[in-house]
């Protein structure tokens, strides 16, 4: 398995597009997968925030995706960056992937000196993100959802 930026491989969106509007967009009657497709093509980038990363297996196939991405719940304005739309293909699920794809975002986050990492998670006891060193900080309702927050410190600001 290899871990690329959706910028190396446009050709992928549309499949993530549908993934997201399944997974998170049906609740929403303004969202459609073309609106999150557009979406994706806009903000695909190497450099800028928000960065879409994907798992990509040895023959090719796209295995999974995440997010670093820049404020996510709008009740946290000062929680600037975040890991989200950590997708994985269901046929490929419990292998490791969402494990890759998250430590791959805390990478990014490292070398952009950014200092720590929020996300949203339903999983009550944190699920995979506690394993990998994330803290609840809050459990509340968001949008009508009940939310776990997690945090992931990343830097720690020495030099
Ligand atoms: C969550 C998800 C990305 C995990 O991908 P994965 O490749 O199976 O992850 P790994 O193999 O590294 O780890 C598997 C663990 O993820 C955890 N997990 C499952 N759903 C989870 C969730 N919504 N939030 C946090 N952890 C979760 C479980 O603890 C699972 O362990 P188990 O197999 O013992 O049950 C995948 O299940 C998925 O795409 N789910 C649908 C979208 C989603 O809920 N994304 C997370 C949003 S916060």
């Amino acid at each position: 398995m290899q871990i690329q930026f959706l910028a190396d491989r446009p050709e992928v969106t549309p499949v993530i597009a549908q993934w997201y509007f399944e997974e998170w967009g049906r609740k929403n009657p303004e969202n459609s997968v073309a609106a999150i497709h557009r979406r994706l093509r806009r903000e695909t980038s190497r450099e800028i925030l928000p960065l879409q990363i994907i798992a990509i297996g040895e023959d090719g196939a796209l295995l999974g995706t995440a997010q670093l991405k820049l404020r996510e719940m709008t009740i946290f304005p000062e929680r600037k960056f975040w890991l989200g739309g950590v997708y994985v293909s269901r046929q490929v699920r419990g292998r490791g992937i969402g494990a890759a794809l998250v430590n791959r975002v805390i990478e990014l986050a490292q070398r952009r000196a950014i200092p720590e990492l929020w996300l949203q998670t339903y999983a009550k006891d944190g699920g995979l993100y506690a394993r990998l060193g994330w803290i609840i900080t809050d459990h509340l309702l968001y949008k009508g959802e009940e939310v776990t927050v997690m945090v992931r410190k990343i830097n720690d600001g020495a030099p």
